[in-house]
């Protein structure tokens, strides 16, 4: 793969920054840039004056952006809000925005320094950006076995690597000794995806758990491995025991290791409720690292955004920043929790009300985010969700010997009926 002069220069700044950051990146990663030659740099230098006939978008007479009324007729935001580019990078007020709410919501954080957030369209974006920048081809990159399927063509597919899996529980603990094995197992340079809460089974950490996490990381790290952590916090703050961890796992890796990258994939789509206005981040954070070392890796991040959707949606962004400055915004959330924390106790109390489901299956471990997952004692997952469809007018997931069950996309009564479908459905499947 040939190097563009821009990707070698920032290169050799990333190499002396931080070696082992430097180290950690893919061939693609070390080919990414995000150039400062050519049109945006000249736009860039244009920005104000008089005549400005660089930019690649309409203005009207007044100098406004062209729009049209059949749009902005649905609108009330400023047309300069809402029609041109958003950088590649992201709206700059967006990222600061980002960068002080991830230190609110992470008091791990504090006095750690860390990347200002990269805007990606979308969780999903970031994740492929994430994988591109350090995932190499036939690399393996380390998963818990229960995984959100997408990391199968942003991950697997989209880097021609592979997953390799742990079991995601001991018992009803997280399997920590496995995660340990495969950091320690041969080779120098190790790539980790950890998603609490998770998709599919609404695990997310126990308090007493995540040093423990920390600690094989850690001692990965001082055998010599060079670890990159990418975090998918997609769920981040749906977290409905008191003995869950309530913060991201990025604040105690921040400052861990020089040999440990935490790369935290985050983002509004569900955490604020805004799954089709697409915003995700991506802030990368290590050890000794400083503005030398974050600089580069945000160009490269942007190089490679540029590379593919070229930016996210401004529109979305502005849509977002209003909300994060609103002040209604915390008290907005904070009913949203309240009411999807109802249902998740509707569950366990209707697990807990009805002892003969346990006779069909067995919820895995479950605390937070949107699922909890049955394992099917005696049917076959595909056959229930059929019989789901067409006797009990209920849809689930089936994978394996697996139900995946979103308690959040139902109404508070609709809870008990849909598990006693399922318990139904089991009955009706059971094979002989
Ligand atoms: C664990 C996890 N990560 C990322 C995503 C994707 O998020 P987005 O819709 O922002 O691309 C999802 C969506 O289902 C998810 O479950």
């Amino acid at each position: 793969m040939e190097i563009s002069k821009e990707a070698e220069a920032l290169n050799a700044g990333l190499q002396q920054a931080h070696p082992q950051v430097f180290s950690m990146l893919s061939k693609k990663g070390r080919s990414f840039f995000f150039p400062k030659l050519g049109i945006l740099s000249q736009t860039a230098e244009a920005k104000g004056k008089k005549m400005n006939a660089t930019i690649g978008i309409c203005l009207e007479e007044d100098g406004s952006p062209m729009r049209l009324q059949s749009i902005q007729q649905h609108l009330t935001l400023n047309p300069g809000e809402i029609y041109p580019y958003a950088p590649s990078f992201g709206s700059p007020q967006l990222r600061e925005q980002w960068k002080s709410m991830l230190l609110s919501k992470n008091p791990s954080l504090q006095g750690k320094e860390f990347s200002l957030p990269i805007v990606a369209c979308g969780l999903t974006n970031a994740v492929a950006v994430a994988a591109a920048m350090f995932v190499d081809s036939g690399e393996k990159v380390i998963t818990p076995d229960y995984y959100w399927e997408n990391y199968d063509l942003t991950i697997a597919q989209g880097c021609n690597a592979s997953l390799v899996k742990f079991s995601t529980f001991k018992g009803s603990r997280f399997n920590i000794e496995g995660l340990r094995g495969k950091l320690l197992s041969k080779g120098e340079k190790k790539v980790v995806i950890l998603n609490f809460p998770n998709n599919p089974t609404g695990f997310t950490l126990r308090k007493e758990e995540a040093p423990k996490v920390v600690e094989v990381i850690r001692e990965a790290a001082e055998k010599g491995k060079h670890i990159v952590v990418l975090l998918d916090d997609a769920y981040f703050g749906l977290v409905f025991e008191e003995d869950a961890l309530q913060e991201s796992l990025f604040g105690m890796l921040a400052g861990l290791s020089p040999n440990v990258l935490a790369v935290k994939i985050d983002g509004a789509t569900k955490e604020d409720f805004a799954w089709g206005l697409r915003v995700g981040f991506l802030t990368f954070a290590a050890k000794d690292a400083a503005k030398e070392c974050y600089a580069p890796l945000e160009n490269k991040a942007a190089g490679a955004l540029r590379g593919s959707i070229s930016n996210a949606s401004n529109l979305s962004q502005s849509l977002v920043l209003k909300a994060y400055r609103s002040g209604a915004y915390q008290e907005e959330k904070k009913a949203k929790f309240e009411l999807l924390k109802k249902r998740f106790d509707e569950v366990k109390r209707v697990l807990a009300a009805h002892p003969e489901f346990r006779e069909e299956f067995v919820p895995e471990p479950f605390n937070a985010g949107y699922f909890l997952c049955f394992k099917l004692k005696h049917a076959d997952a595909e056959a229930v969700r059929k019989k789901l469809l067409e006797t009990y007018s209920t849809g689930i997931i089936a994978f394996g010997s697996i139900i995946r069950f979103a308690f959040v996309a139902l109404p508070l009564a609709g809870i008990e009926p849909a598990v006693t479908n399922i318990f139904s459905a089991c009955r009706d499947c059971r094979k002989p």
